[in-house]
This record gives C-alpha cells, structure tokens and sequence, in this order.
C-alpha cells in the first residue's frame, strides 16, 4: 500500500487526498455529532472534524497520541484561521486509531508556557518540551550547529571529541570533580573547557579543529550560565589574530543572513573596542551597541580587544584576565620574557560580544614554552609539575595556534529572543543546579561509596 503519511506542516500540499496523519490531541470540542480536535506534531497543528460514527472519536481527550485518515479539505473561507499556518485546511478524519492515552497534564500546553511556574516545567520538562515555542528554539538550535560543522568542514577543519573525564585545568571557575575507584583517593575533573586538549591537537598537527564541546564549571548559576554549557570550540595553526577574527566574523554573519533572515546586523565588519575604551565609555567590557533596544531583530556584535594580559589579584600578586595559556599581542612579548611592565601587557585575547552579552572569547596562544613559563613566574606558581604536558608539547615543535570558543547557548538565545539559556538547552537545570526531572544530584548507594573509598561527613 502506498505510504500516505504526511507531517501536519504540509497538509496543505495534499488538499483533497487521503492521508495518514499521526499525533497528539492538542484540543477538543465535542458538539456531539461532531468532534473537532487539533492535531499536533512536530511541524504544526491542524483542525481534525471528527463524526460520531468513528468509533473512539468520543473518547479523545488531551494528549492522547493518535493515528488519523481522512481527507485533506479546504475549510470554507468565513472559518479560515489566520493564526496559524494550517488554518485553511482540516483534516476530514475516516478512521482514527488511539495509539496511546494520557494523565492529566500538570500544566497546559497550548500556551509558550511563560506564565508557568519554572519549577513544574522543568519537572516536566519532557511535557514542556512539547511546548511549539520550546521545540521551535531546539529545531533552530540543531540548524545553527548543523551549518557551523558544514560550514567549518568545507574549510577543512576536523571535528575531535576531547575526554570529558579529564585533570582539573586552570580555567578560573570551580571543578567538577569525579572519583576515580581504581585509584582510590585521586579525581577526575570534568573540563571546563577543552583548552589545553584543542592546544594539544595542534601540536599533533591537526591544524584546524573544532568540537560542539560539552563543558562543566561549578559557578553560580545565572540566567546566561549553566553549570553544564556548550562551546563551539576551535582552534587553528599558522594564524594571527587577524584571521582567527575574520573567520569567526564571518560564520556569525551567514547564520544570521542564511538562518534569521529577518534579523539585521547593525554594523558589519564588526566594530573593535579596546577593552580600556569600553570600560571608560560604557562601564563594562561587553557594551550593548544597539541604537534601538527596542528592536528585537537587531543585533549589534562588537569585538572587544587589547585586554591586559594580568590583574592585580586582593593580596597584591597577580592573576590572569582570562586564559593562562594566551599570548601577550607581538609588541609585548619581550616584556613577558622579561617579565617588565606587567600591568601594561596586553594580551592577544579577542571577546565577541552581541547585544551586551560575551557570546565568545579566544586569543592566540604561547606556543614556545619560555613564554609559557614566565605567564607562570608572574602568576608565582612555584610548582608547574601539573603542566609538564604542555610544557612537553611545546618543545616538541609546537607550531603557532589560536583560537576561540563561542557560548553556543548564549549566541542562541539571543537569536531566539529567549531571556535565558535554559529555553534554548533541552534539559538545562535550575539556579541551584539541580535537574528536577531526574531529580539529581541525589544521595548513591553507600556500597558505592565505599568502592570509592569514600565517606560523607554529616554535620
Ligand atoms: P571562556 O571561558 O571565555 O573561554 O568561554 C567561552 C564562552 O563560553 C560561554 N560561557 C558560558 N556559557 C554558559 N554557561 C557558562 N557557565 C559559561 N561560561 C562561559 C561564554 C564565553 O564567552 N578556552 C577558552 C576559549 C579560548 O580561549 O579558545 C574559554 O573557555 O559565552
């Protein structure tokens, strides 16, 4: 028999032919004689008029997943629904098959769910889920990945994955920290971002990579930060910062032109600001440049540059801005070698910022291990021993790299028009960084503690 299965969003294609449609009840009248629902799947909802001679058609109640045939008619024009994009066809239904029934909801799905306490839709979030708004930001979401890998593919970068169970690196947050059973007493440290691996990479002579990387930091939780986040993280050999910027420019403007048409650049090339003018102009290094904040089509990216390489830590030594591992820009590394005029170096680093919000951050990086060592003599690290992996590495013929990682959720938010990170991350969790679903973190088993050799002190 031919396949007559259609999605809801194309029904409009098939007008006047018998298809199969499958789905969930999104809303019921019953007149009695006649049962009107809307059908939902992934692609829409359309109006399924439903007889009393179909046997179960009397029975259908919210969310039920069903399995429709029928007709696809046009609706008469004085009934044409304009609010969606299916309104002027429905779906004349001959048979209906119940597939699966449905509880009761813990909350009401045909609305984009903001008057929602955050606590039930994360608790159901699979519910939530269904939500038209929340499945729209997850689609768009996997098409800006999906043209970033070809996008960066065709330009010959490999995709790497890099170890999530990884040593603690120095990325200025807090670690996740797991434990290891076979040797008892040492951890794990979930990456907070694949930094010295992508360094890495370059050394074994990659030459372009990129990961969509899962990465963990135990930070307060806010409304632009999760504990777990993603990166596009990438990181090229034989580069200045120049064309580190030119190509992340440039991936950023074609998402927006090809995937949000209706979305306009402000300014392009993007505009650069000392970091030392931004803080004198604007009060903080990731100004909102949009001339109309009103506009929720307007994006306004600005690259934030010449940032000082260290800062004066409470106790009077010093401490990176933002990557160990960064290169002061050309003119100051005689100064780091010689470890003169520290406050006054400027390092390479390159933040982009859209809308008032850092969506990314790169630099270019020491790639000889002199220069390495004397970011760690400023910072007064007595013992390196935990970075003797890179200090391998770059005696090994290190070739010089760069490169930046972008804050996929933050960039996507904002392309959503969503307020938070959490609309735009399928199973984000909450302020105090707990998944209300799986109920997690949760108390384990105290034989698997003691595997690990470990013990909860209770106060
Ligand atoms: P950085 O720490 O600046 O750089 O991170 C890059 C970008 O990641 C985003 N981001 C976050 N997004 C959500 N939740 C969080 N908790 C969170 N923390 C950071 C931001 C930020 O701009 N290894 C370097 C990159 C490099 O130098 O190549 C790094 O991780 O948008």
């Amino acid at each position: 028999m031919e396949d007559t299965r259609v999605m809801i969003g194309e029904v409009s294609q098939h007008t006047g032919k018998e298809v199969q449609l499958f789905g969930w009840v999104h809303s019921r009248r019953d007149h009695g004689k006649l049962v009107f629902i809307d059908l939902r799947d992934r692609s829409g909802v359309v109006q399924v008029v439903l007889g009393s001679d179909i046997k179960g058609a009397g029975d259908l109640r919210l969310e039920y997943v069903i399995k429709l045939t029928g007709k696809v008619a046009k609706r008469p024009e004085k009934l044409v629904n304009d609010k969606i994009p299916t309104g002027a066809y429905e779906l004349q239904a001959t048979g209906l098959e119940i597939l699966n029934t449905s509880r009761e909801l813990s909350m009401p799905l045909d609305t984009d769910g903001r008057e929602i306490g955050e606590d039930t839709r994360m608790k159901y979030r699979y519910l939530d889920l269904r939500r038209e708004r929340l499945a729209r930001n997850l689609i768009n979401r996997h098409k800006v990945v999906k043209y970033i890998r070809d996008f960066l593919t065709e330009r010959d970068f490999v995709e790497v994955e890099t170890p999530i169970l990884t040593k603690s690196t120095p990325e200025g947050a807090r670690d996740y920290l797991v434990p290891s059973r076979l040797q008892k007493g040492s951890f794990y440290a979930l990456p907070q971002s694949p930094q010295q691996y992508k360094q890495l990479l370059m050394v074994a002579g990659l030459e372009k990579y990129f990961q969509v990387a899962r990465c963990f930091r135990d930070e307060d939780t806010r409304g632009d930060r999760q504990p777990e986040f993603t990166q596009l993280d990438l990181e090229m050999s034989f580069v200045d910062r120049e064309e580190v910027m030119a190509l992340n420019e440039k991936l950023l403007t074609l998402i927006v032109t090809k995937l949000y048409p209706e979305k306009k650049i402000q300014e392009t090339p993007f505009p650069r600001i000392a970091y030392k003018d931004a803080m004198e102009k604007y009060e903080t290094d990731r100004p909102d440049l949009r001339k109309d904040k009103d506009d929720p089509n307007l994006l306004a990216f600005c690259w934030v540059v010449d940032f000082p390489f260290f800062e004066l830590t409470e106790e009077g030594g010093w401490t990176f801005t933002h990557n160990p591992f960064s290169a002061p820009k050309p003119e100051f590394e005689s100064d780091l070698l010689e470890k003169r005029n520290v406050k006054d170096i400027i390092a390479s680093q390159y933040d982009v910022v859209l809308n008032g919000w850092e969506i990314g951050g790169g630099s270019i990086r020491n790639h000889k291990p002199e220069a390495l060592r004397a970011v760690f003599d400023v910072l007064g690290y007595k013992d390196t021993s935990q970075f003797n992996h890179m200090f391998a590495a770059l005696e090994s013929g290190a070739p010089p790299h760069g490169g930046i990682a972008w804050g996929l959720d933050r960039l996507i938010m904002i392309l959503q028009n969503e307020p938070n990170i959490r609309e735009v991350i399928a199973f984000p969790k909450t302020g105090d960084g707990r998944d209300l679903m799986m109920d997690s973190p949760s108390e384990v088993d105290p034989d698997q503690l003691k595997e690990l050799g470990l013990e909860i002190k209770r106060k």
